[in-house]
């Protein structure tokens, strides 16, 4: 059985200020909530609010990046040590945002993914095609590249520390859902070539989200699918209410 995780992506929003109001709302909404991991990623000056803010609850908190060394002379950036030290269990890493905006590659996910596991960090590792290789009909290629890339050298066992975000390029924030058809048959994938490099146990065992343009009315949809295991929330993670609605994808709305 795999635990559903249902994340947050805030992207760059929300002030040390703003990520209280939310928790203090957020909190009793999901109180009772036992089907499900919860986490949210926000951004670094917001990690120790959010984490103090969470405490005593099951909300667990992500950075939505980190380098790749644990120190170093790197003006700017981030290490899985400080995001550990900030009170954080999750990281999401190669987001399209940062493929597309800050070069990320295959190369750079992998060696962050190695770092978030040196600093005891889960690893939100996200794959995902263009419109365009999807009309050219390459999804099953990016994937295959993109999660063969990313994960190159590693473990069963480390697959277990691992959670898939499947995240079409062109339903992030454009409103477009990927159908639950197409998005189960991506995970289908995911979870196929999973098993051919780590084999049938770690694949099963794999939790492969599906991110873009989820939101309170289509989430129960995609969670129905038998290989889709949460969501990647982006804009409908930004509102308290619609984040609860979302996490509470099992109950009939009212
Ligand atoms: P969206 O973002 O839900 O706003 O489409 C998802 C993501 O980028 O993780």
């Amino acid at each position: 059985m795999r635990t559903p995780v249902i994340a947050g992506n805030w992207k760059m929003f929300k002030t040390v200020e703003e990520t209280v109001r939310f928790f203090d709302e957020l909190k009793p909404l999901v109180a009772d909530v036992d089907h499900c991991e919860i986490v949210i990623g926000v951004p670094f000056p917001s990690l120790t609010a959010a984490s103090e803010a969470v405490r005593g609850s099951r909300i667990k908190i992500a950075a939505q990046n980190l380098h790749w060394e644990d120190e170093g002379a790197f003006t700017g950036e981030v290490s899985g040590r400080m995001i550990r030290g900030a009170g954080a269990d999750y990281v999401i890493i190669g987001h399209s945002e940062r493929r597309q905006y800050f070069g990320e590659t295959d190369k750079t996910v992998n060696e962050r993914i190695r770092a978030a596991f040196r600093s005891e960090l889960t690893a939100i590792v996200c794959v995902g095609e263009t419109l365009q290789e999807r009309e050219a009909e390459k999804t099953e290629d990016v994937l295959k590249t993109q999660f063969a890339g990313g994960l190159a050298g590693l473990t069963a066992a480390d697959l277990s520390r691992i959670i898939v975000a499947y995240e079409p390029v062109w339903a992030i924030g454009t409103g477009r859902t990927a159908t639950p058809r197409m998005a189960a048959d991506a995970h289908r994938f995911i979870r196929s070539q999973a098993a051919e490099l780590f084999g049938s146990a770690a694949a099963e065992a794999l939790r492969i989200l599906y991110g873009g343009s989820v939101k309170p009315e289509s989430v129960a949809s995609l969670m129905e699918r038998e290989d889709i295991d949460g969501g990647l929330v982006g804009g409908a993670s930004l509102k308290a209410d619609s984040f609860a609605r979302i996490v509470r994808y099992n109950q009939a709305e009212s």
